[in-house]
């Protein structure tokens, strides 16, 4: 297994991806990680990864000294490559130029970590170029004594330094980015080549040491999930059945805010099909007296959260004998919590599931994809043999339909907007688009607006469509859905449904636009 040290990098996450998609192992852990805990974790190798300080200023972070004392292999990426060569005493300096973007880097002497790659060779001169993708502003000016400079370009005379002998190396670009055209194979020369971890970090092995970890943790206890349909907590459940079948009891509370079919979907997949003791709740008319005459969208999510609060919580203390609470907490929820509390992440995403249930419940958690990356999760849920469909499905935010319809929710405008949303999503299915776009979906505006059908007068409600790429929802892209699609899908909407007068695209990206509308 790898040990990845974040110095506080948006790309530090994406390296302990890249990885595992070798099949190992690795964690991210703080930079300032001790000794004993780098010994007891054991890893392979240990790979520093970028941060956005700067190596040139006082109190900027460093890396624990064992790290180069340990005998294991070292990879120093970006500010890790700085922070190494200043630590080994090299010279690290302020560049009067930002490079950002592609960059195309001449390899200058062998190195294991470049072996047998290249996107150009020049037949002339023998040498090998590799396009990177860089992001910096210091620049290590003085490799350390011992060091080698195996890669450089015009503006960054150090690209890449190693000391073979030692096992060490530094890059200046980024390889877990897929710009790096090399990058995963640079990844696995150092990962699989020079520190021969293991590579057994495989759906089918996960699967296997998590039920039996499961079976340890709770015995013959029993666990509860609330199952909302989405993917971590239906991979939770399949996961969960498999490893204790009928200690498992699933609550799944539908507010009423669910997208068509949704409720029935999950009874068939889980309870039907796999035999999974589900508790279907009906809480629509409850969660709709909650929200009557509610226009605010933020205290719309508070009362969504606290109602589902109250009824999982009313349902469980129905069931006897409950020991054990499961939640579907995936890797980047662990890091972030982790960097929120020792203040040392720079970026950090504020996502919208935490919280969760009060103390008073005092049941023991049961976290089985805490390991996991959002990937991970769908190959898992694959394996565990859930349907593809819902597996990959987008994203839906937990106060669902809520958060979709403009100001007051009446279930009158849920109903309309579930069945816009499900002709929008089966067009998008039809036409192959679902899965080229990252997100898309129906809102309702509560305005009126007027139309003509046959001799008639018609007025009626307005209905926005969405759709976005993007990769980490941070940014979005609105999606260039074809002019036809949106016809079709605008005249079934319109002309199938009543009370819908009006269909809009919505072409704002993000930022400054969220990708919801509330
Ligand atoms: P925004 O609208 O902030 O959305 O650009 C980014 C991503 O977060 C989802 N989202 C939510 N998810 N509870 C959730 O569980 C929420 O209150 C919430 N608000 C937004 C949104 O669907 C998108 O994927």
């Amino acid at each position: 297994k790898i040990l990845i040290l974040d110095f506080g990098s948006q790309y530090t996450q994406l390296i302990a991806r890249r990885v595992r998609e070798l099949g190992v192992y690795s964690e991210v852990r703080a930079f300032d990680m001790s000794e004993e805990e780098i010994r007891a974790y054991n890893p392979n190798g240990i790979i520093l990864a970028g941060g956005p300080e700067s190596v040139a200023e006082l109190g900027s972070p460093r890396a624990p000294e064992c790290v180069f004392t340990l005998g294991l292999p070292v990879f120093g990426i970006c500010y890790g490559m700085q922070t190494m060569a200043e630590q080994l005493g090299g010279k690290v300096e302020g560049a009067n130029k930002r490079e950002f973007g592609f960059a195309e880097v001449g390899i200058d002497a062998e190195t294991a970590l470049f072996a047998d790659i290249a996107d150009r060779l020049d037949t002339d001169s023998g040498k090998r170029t590799l396009e990177v993708w860089m992001s910096h502003g210091d620049k290590v000016a003085e490799v350390p004594p011992g060091f080698t400079v195996t890669a450089s370009t015009p503006s960054c005379p150090v690209a890449a330094m190693s000391r073979e002998d030692k096992q060490f190396f530094g890059v200046q670009f980024h390889p877990e980015v897929t710009h790096t055209l090399q990058g995963q194979r640079i990844l696995e020369h150092f990962v699989v080549g020079i520190c021969r971890a293991e590579t057994n970090w495989t759906p089918a092995q996960i699967i296997e040491d998590q039920v039996s970890r499961v079976r340890e943790q709770v015995g013959d206890r029993h666990v509860l999930l609330g199952l909302s349909g989405g993917v971590d907590s239906s991979v939770v459940a399949a996961l969960l059945h498999r490893a204790i079948g009928d200690q498992l009891t699933c609550v799944f509370v539908d507010n009423g805010l669910l997208r068509k079919n949704e409720g029935e979907q999950v009874m068939e997949t889980f309870a039907s099909h796999m035999g999974v003791n589900v508790i279907r709740v009906d809480a629509e008319q409850r969660f709709l007296d909650k929200l009557a005459g509610q226009a605010d969208p933020e205290i719309k999510r508070k009362r969504i959260g606290n109602t589902f609060i109250e009824v999982f919580d009313e349902e469980a203390a129905k069931i006897d004998g409950v020991d054990f609470l499961a939640q579907g907490t995936i890797y980047p929820d662990v890091i972030e919590s982790a960097a929120a509390k020792t203040g040392k992440a720079h970026v950090i995403k504020s996502h919208h599931n935490v919280g969760g249930l009060p103390d008073t419940m005092k049941l023991k958690l049961v976290e089985p994809l805490r390991e996991l990356f959002k990937d991970e999760v769908r190959r898992l849920g694959v394996e565990l043999g859930l349907p593809a469909d819902m597996v990959y499905r987008h994203p839906f935010p937990g106060p669902g339909l809520g958060v979709r319809i403009l100001g007051e929710v009446k279930k009158e405008y849920a109903d309309i907007l579930r069945e816009a949303d499900a002709i929008f999503i089966e067009e998008l299915r039809r036409s192959g688009w679902y899965d080229k776009t990252s997100q898309a979906f129906a809102v309702f505006l509560p305005v009126k607006s007027v139309g003509v059908v046959g001799d008639g007068r018609r007025y009626e409600w307005v209905i926005a469509l969405r759709a976005v790429e993007t990769v980490d929802f941070m940014t979005a892209r609105w999606a260039h859905l074809p002019y036809e699609l949106l016809e079709t899908v605008s005249n079934r909407i319109i002309n199938e449904m009543e009370g819908v007068s009006r269909v809009t695209y919505d072409v704002s990206s993000k930022p400054p636009a969220t990708i919801e509308w509330e």
